[in-house]
């Protein structure tokens, strides 16, 4: 793999800035917006809650901000689609608002945990009822008269974190979350960008209820979760020598450059700058030979959603890895841990898994395979990356799925290889 490309835009900021720009005053410019399947069911939702968008065209996206009190009740279910993000954050911008609201999702995202974020939604105030016990969607929301929490959440999560302080703006009082471990803070940054009121002490996040958003322009920098995929491509085929522009480097989700560069991976980072309150930089990555690690412990909400391409070069490492502390991995799009596991041993790597993540063997050189997608994304991008440096021909069902994040991630590839 040889050459210069980028990757689309970040996928967690494409969101935020849709959702930001929907409730700030006067317009917003999104610059390179993701148009991935996942921040178009954000658009989707905020079009039937009253707010119009200009775009996407050219990678600009225009948004007609309503304010703070401008939504209005929606005249359908809303739809976020296969979006943990959209479902997660727009139930905390819901729960402030004075109407009622139904929002669902695809078949994964209806089996996925809600409760972690109606618990405390809940205890502000808001009427939300869901599936098997308030716990899955869809969730009717009744929301409005909210009062600020100090949440103390038990994962490191950034969804929880998100909407609990979304809901903070519609509430009396400063709401605050603290988390076990530092979550991304795209929220956090994009807020001050906003001009909005507030305050990150260690891993607690605090925000004044009333606090009002200006309208503003931001560039979304390439997301880094999709570069991984690049990333490991060029540090496990031998002879790649290749550089991904603009890509966001925000300390709390450059894990993966921690992780292979831990591996013996040569990643230079070059041209670094700020882009709209986020860190962005060229990376450039070499082939080289890699050795075994550990990820554990608050790397692995650093790295949460390159764990499986990481999976893919523990794989072709010498000596073993082992992942732990990632049992959030469970509750992604798929059940990641076991599609991690199950389809890397249908390539003929010796992976055991544990119940909190798993453990890559040595030895084997990997086999061609039949890939079940799961329709998860990062799997199916992980295991074309295990394809690459396999023995024979991989075949991959359902590959739709990567427009979810990575809208051309084929395309890129085969530039990549040509040159
Ligand atoms: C995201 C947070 C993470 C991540 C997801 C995007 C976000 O999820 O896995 O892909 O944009 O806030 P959790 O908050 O569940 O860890």
């Amino acid at each position: 793999m040889n050459g210069t490309v980028t990757v689309p835009g970040d996928k967690s900021i494409s969101h935020r800035a849709v959702m930001m720009g929907s409730i700030a005053e006067g317009e917003t410019l999104i610059k390179n917006f993701l148009t991935g399947e996942d921040c178009l069911s954000t658009m989707k939702c905020f079009m039937e809650l009253g707010v119009t968008f200009d775009g996407p065209s050219d990678g600009n996206l225009k948004v007609y901000g309503r304010g703070l009190h401008g939504l209005k009740e929606p005249g359908k279910v809303l739809d976020a689609g296969n979006s943990g993000t959209t479902m997660r954050l727009i139930t905390g911008i819901l729960s402030g608002q004075n109407f009622f609201s139904v929002i669902t999702g695809d078949r994964s995202l209806t089996s996925r945990p809600m409760g972690r974020v109606i618990t405390p939604l809940t205890k502000m105030g808001a009427q939300i009822a869901g599936r098997k016990g308030n716990t899955m969607a869809p969730l009717g929301i009744r929301g409005g008269d909210l009062q600020a929490i100090e949440y103390i959440s038990p994962v490191a999560s950034a969804q929880v974190k998100s909407c609990v302080i979304l809901a903070g703006l519609y509430a009396g009082g400063v709401t605050s979350v603290t988390e076990p471990f530092k979550s991304r803070d795209h929220t956090e940054r994009m807020l001050k960008h906003f001009g909005c009121d507030i305050e990150v002490r260690g891993n607690t996040v605090s925000v004044k209820g009333g606090s009002l958003l200006r309208g503003s322009e931001i560039t979304v920098p390439g997301d880094i979760s999709s570069a991984a995929f690049l990333m490991v491509a060029a540090a496990i085929v031998p002879g790649s020598d290749i550089t991904i522009r603009d890509v966001g480097l925000n300390p709390t989700r450059d894990g993966i450059i921690s992780a292979l560069t831990g591996m013996g991976a040569q990643i230079e980072l070059l041209n670094s700058r700020i882009l709209s309150g986020e860190p962005v930089s060229d990376i450039r990555v070499k082939s080289s030979g890699l050795k075994g690690t550990i990820i554990e412990g608050d790397l692995v909400p650093r790295m949460i959603d390159e764990i499986p391409v990481l999976a893919v070069a523990a794989s072709v490492a010498q000596g073993q890895t082992v992942v732990r502390d990632a049992a959030e991995l469970k509750v992604k799009e798929s059940n990641r841990i076991s599609a991690i596991v199950e389809e890397l041993k249908k390539f003929g790597v010796d992976i055991e898994e544990l119940p909190d993540g798993f453990i890559v063997k040595p030895g084997n050189m990997l086999k061609g395979a039949e890939v079940d997608t799961r329709m998860d994304h990062r799997i199916a991008m992980a295991m074309t990356v295990a394809g690459m440096v396999s023995e024979g021909k991989t075949q991959i069902k359902d590959t739709r799925c990567v427009n979810i994040s990575f809208p051309g991630f084929y395309d890129v590839l085969k530039i990549l290889g040509k040159e």
